[in-house]
């Protein structure tokens, strides 16, 4: 199971990485417009954070195949390490898949909102698809129902691609998307550490501390 930052903030970017183990990091054109900054320049600082091995997702903006493998290429060129590049499920993109998957590129097909659209994208040669399980429950769709088939029918027709989790409002979303089996899911910071947040377990440790104070004073366990 795999855990991915979806953000292009540097802030969050090395909190997250020094705390949790995180798997990597996606941005979209949105986030880093966010950010307003130069996009290489950045995309190369996120990979000197989190390193070589970790995975950085990136996407094209271009409306043609020819465009969008050309973008690849240059991200290819400039950015290196474990690096996947992010292509929409449009027509073209799956034609720009179908090329780049047949260069050795790695490749997450993305904005996919149904089961077949994932498929496609999985027959052309994508290595991730990324169901946006939020937006789909904003248009009063199911958006974990979706990751759930995506996940039952990539095993069926035996395709290795993994389902990359994204969109996502809340920890709800998020839980429920594992449960179903998402491979990985792509969450903000703050989204992610309400998932691993609980008042008990804080005030489990705050009682723990006070107990053996209360015997100890504040020597600590390396006496
Ligand atoms: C994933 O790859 C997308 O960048 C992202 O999760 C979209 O999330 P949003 O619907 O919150 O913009």
């Amino acid at each position: 199971m795999l855990y991915l930052l979806d953000t292009a903030n540097l802030a969050n970017i090395e909190k997250a990485f020094d705390l949790y183990p995180m798997d990597g990091v996606t941005t979209n054109p949105t986030i880093i417009a966010k950010e307003n900054i130069d996009f290489i320049e950045h995309i190369l600082k996120i990979r000197s954070i989190i390193g070589q091995d970790a995975m950085i997702h990136v996407q094209v903006l271009g409306s043609t195949a020819v465009e969008m493998i050309e973008e690849a290429n240059n991200l290819l060129d400039k950015i290196g390490g474990n690096l996947y590049i992010k292509i929409p499920v449009t027509s073209q993109g799956i034609k720009a898949m179908k090329h780049l998957h047949n260069a050795g590129v790695k490749i997450t097909a993305t904005a996919v909102f149904t089961a077949l659209q994932a498929l496609v994208a999985a027959k052309a040669g994508a290595d991730f698809v990324a169901p946006y399980v939020n937006r789909s429950d904003n248009i009063s769709s199911d958006g974990v129902g979706m990751v759930g088939e995506i996940v039952d029918l990539l095993k069926a027709y035996n395709f290795t691609t993994k389902v990359l989790a994204a969109s996502f409002m809340n920890v709800q979303q998020v839980h429920a998307s594992m449960k179903v089996g998402s491979h990985a899911v792509t969450l903000n910071l703050d989204t992610f550490e309400n998932s691993i947040r609980h008042p008990l377990t804080d005030s489990s440790v705050d009682q723990f501390v006070k107990d053996w104070e209360d015997i100890y004073g504040k020597d600590k366990t390396t006496f």
